[in-house]
This record gives C-alpha cells, structure tokens and sequence, in this order.
C-alpha cells in the first residue's frame, strides 16, 4: 500500500500532510471528525500514505486510544469501497463466529460442523497465523487439496448445500482493515483495543450474519492477556457491534493454558476430528460446548440451555457433526481419501519432555509452548514462511494435573528446526507446585442479552 516517497504526486503530498495533521491533533488530545477517518483510510488504501506514516498514525491511536464516535468512524471507514456477502439469499438465519486466537484453540472446527449439523448455517471468515498463535486457514491446508479461499459468489451456493463455508479473509470486503492489518502485523500495533475492537467488527459489518458470536481470550495467551483490559475489549467490540445494528454475544475465555492438547496444523486437525466423533476433551470442549450453545441461542432466543445442549450432543453422538465436516471439506476441494483414512501429514521425528519434578503443575505458559511449534516450522514468523503441517506439540497433561518425576509432560513432532531449543522452551512452559491447584475455567464470562 505504501506510497513512493521519491515520486509524491499533489494528492499524496496532501494525503501525507492530512496524516501528520492528524497525528499531532490526536497526540494533543484533540478530537478527530469522522471524515478524517474516512479520507484517512482511503487514501491509504489508494497508496497516497506511506507505510512508515501510517504506522506513526496507528501508533499514536494505539497509544492515545479513540472516542466512541472516533471508534465508529474508524470502523465504518475500514469497510468503505467493500462489498459485503449476500446472506439474505438464503432461506435462514446464517450464524458467525470470531475468536482473538490463540494456542491449540481448535474451536472453530468443532463448533462450526457441530451448529450447522443441528441445522443452523455458519459463514465463518478466517485468517492465518502469524507469531505464536494458530491460524484455522494454516491448519485447513493440511487437508490436501482444501480450497482455502472461495469466491465471494461461491459461499450462498456452498452454505445452502453443505451448511456451512471456512473461507479465507477476503480484503476485498474491508479493504481498510486488510490494508492496516498487514502493516499493524509487523508494527507492534496489534494489541491495541481500539484497532482490535474495529478490525474484527468491521469484518463482522461486511458479512452481516443474524447471529455473532465473539470469543474474546484472556490470559498470558491472549492478545491482550490482563483480565480487566481483555473485559474492556469485549465491551467495546459489543457496543461497537451494537452501533452498527449486529446482535451480538461474547464469551471472556481462558488462554493461560493452550486450549487443547494438540498444538500444530494437522494435528489440531485430528483433534478437531477426534472431538466431532464425540470425544470431549476437556478444555476445549467446554469451551466449544459454551459457543455452540450460544450460537443456536444467537438465531433461536426461546432455545433453552438445556435443549441446546441436547441437540448439540446428538449430533455427536449420532456421528452428523462429523458427517458435516466431512462434506463441507470434500466440497471445498480435501481429499476425500484423507479424510476416510485419517492420512493426514506427519511428522517423522517424535521427542517426549519430561517433568524434571513431581508436584502439581501451576503452570503451561501458552506463548511458550506456541513459540516452541514455531521453532519446528508449525508457524510463520514472516508471512512468506512456509510451513511443516505435521509438526506440533501434543501436551499430555493440563494445569492442575499431579505428575511424577520423569512422566511425560509433552511430545514434540518434528521433521527440522531447533528440536532441541523447542524442547527446552516447552519444558520451561510448565511450571509445578507442591498444592494441589485448581484448573482454570474455561470460560470466565458471558456477555450480551
Ligand atoms: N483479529 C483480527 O481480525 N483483527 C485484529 O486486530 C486482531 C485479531
């Protein structure tokens, strides 16, 4: 996006000295009108701002914070000149999704199959991972042959047909936010409740499903990690909805311990799988079982709890959750093979860490263990890094759990990368206690109506 400094035309000269007017307003304390945002945004998806200036501008947001009418405007302009997906063509109410992310949180692959197997279509746009935490479109691309990215006009045809679509982030629909993503990515201006706040809604505005709900992650894992701040971005991502006419719900969840045991792209997969063929792994389906509810209840108010839960139990139990997976994932183009005999990539090499102590374990420090997949190529430090789909961590136990000295606390899969550098780091994850100590919940809070 970024402008070339050594050819500024009149508008960009202009462009560039609208931004720096900006900036200083912003810093003195000084109230911005809504058109700023809108030219601001625009010019710098036209190219007319360079990077390094745009960075400055999100920079001093990140750091002076915005209005709620500020807030607004940034959001609204992060959708202008985008489309939005035509969801009224289908016959019901469409359901949606987003989580902040984290590490082994392989929700979205359970509970999408699970809500739209109880008959509730879901439309979920998803993107990649970057740092230490997983990405649903990596993890998709384990499935040989997966079409990650479907055409705008291909998800009414794909919902109605199979009853749901895990389709790419398509810029095109909020170009704003694609342009200022990227550039927040690689300038320390992600944790930002603000920029946060307005990037997930404004995606939530371009899909416009009936039903939303928000999974905002709190702990050393989380985006923002504090306990208070992570309650204020929910409030604000909910109001922010609100503003622009979106019901919406959110879920305060648990991300001081990766979420599941499995931490990597195909093997989250088969965890995924796993837990659609009716295993309730703790953690994480408590979680997913909070999200599935409360997305029936998003498009079906007078739905009980416990007739959610009832309905969302059969389709474990009765094997149509993963029915849906299943066709969902041959019609956006997996290997039907794959998915029958479970050939997903693997790593060659397998390495266990074992607990140097016996105690109860206090601690699995997520960022930790997401940094140790990283070493061994399960994610991406810069975004032409190219990726090892079988390589992970796979815990065995979980906060709380009372091990021995010497039984296994982890098993690293790997093919290349520092083997040994990822099992030290997973090993200084865990942390041990002479007290028995009470597991984390999964799910701290509910919000919303
Ligand atoms: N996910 C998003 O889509 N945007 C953010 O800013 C952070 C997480």
């Amino acid at each position: 996006m970024s402008a070339d400094p050594s050819v500024l035309g009149a508008g960009t000269k202009a462009a560039s000295a609208r931004v720096l007017d900006m900036i200083n307003r912003k810093r003195a304390g000084r109230p911005l009108p809504p058109d700023d945002f809108d030219q601001v945004i625009t010019d710098f998806v036209a190219g007319c701002i360079p990077d390094y200036q745009m960075s400055a501008w999100l920079a001093t947001v990140a750091c002076q914070g915005l209005s709620t009418e500020e807030l607004v405007a940034l959001t609204r302009a992060y959708t202008r000149g985008g489309g939005a997906l035509d969801l009224d063509r289908l016959d019901g109410p469409v359901i949606d999704k987003h989580s902040t992310g984290g590490v082994g949180d392989t929700t979205t692959l359970i509970v999408v199959p699970v809500v739209a197997a109880c008959g509730s279509p879901v439309v979920k746009m998803t993107g990649r991972a970057l740092g230490f935490a997983g990405g649903t479109l990596d993890k998709l691309e384990s499935l040989r042959g997966f079409r990650p990215y479907l055409a705008p006009e291909e998800i009414v045809p794909m919902t109605r047909s199979v009853g749901m679509v895990i389709t790419g982030q398509s810029a095109e629909l909020t170009p704003g936010d694609g342009a200022t993503y990227a550039l927040r990515d690689v300038t320390a201006t992600v944790e930002s409740i603000p920029l946060i706040a307005a990037s997930i809604i404004s995606k939530k505005i371009a899909v416009r499903a009936q039903g939303l709900v928000l999974d905002v992650k709190t702990g050393s894992g989380a985006l923002i990690p504090d306990y208070d701040h992570s309650v204020q971005l929910t409030r604000t991502m909910l109001d922010l909805a609100t503003a622009f006419g979106l019901s919406a719900r959110a879920v305060l969840s648990d991300m001081s311990q990766p979420l599941g045991p499995a931490v990597g792209n195909a093997l989250e997969i088969r965890q995924a799988l796993a837990v659609l063929r009716g295993e309730r792994t703790p953690g994480l389906w408590d979680l997913c079982a909070t999200l599935c509810r409360l997305m029936l209840q998003s498009v079906d108010p007078h739905l009980t709890d416990d007739e959610a839960m009832k309905r969302i139990d059969r389709v474990l139990d009765d094997g149509s959750a993963h029915e849906t997976f299943v066709r969902w994932a041959v019609a956006q183009g997996a290997d039907a093979t794959v998915l029958e005999t479970g050939q997903l990539p693997q790593a060659a090499r397998r390495s266990t860490v074992k607990a140097a102590e016996s105690g109860w374990i206090t601690r699995i420090d997520p960022r930790a263990i997401g940094n140790a997949t990283l070493m061994v190529g399960a994610g991406r430090l810069t975004h032409d890094d190219s990726l090892d789909y079988g390589a992970g961590v796979v815990l065995s136990h979980r906060v709380g759990d009372r091990v021995d000295k010497g039984d296994v606390l982890a098993e690293l899969h790997y093919d290349t990368g520092d083997a040994d550098g990822a099992r030290a780091l997973v090993q200084s994850a865990f942390g041990f206690g002479d007290k028995p100590q009470a597991a984390p919940v999964a799910v701290h809070q509910i919000f919303g109506p």
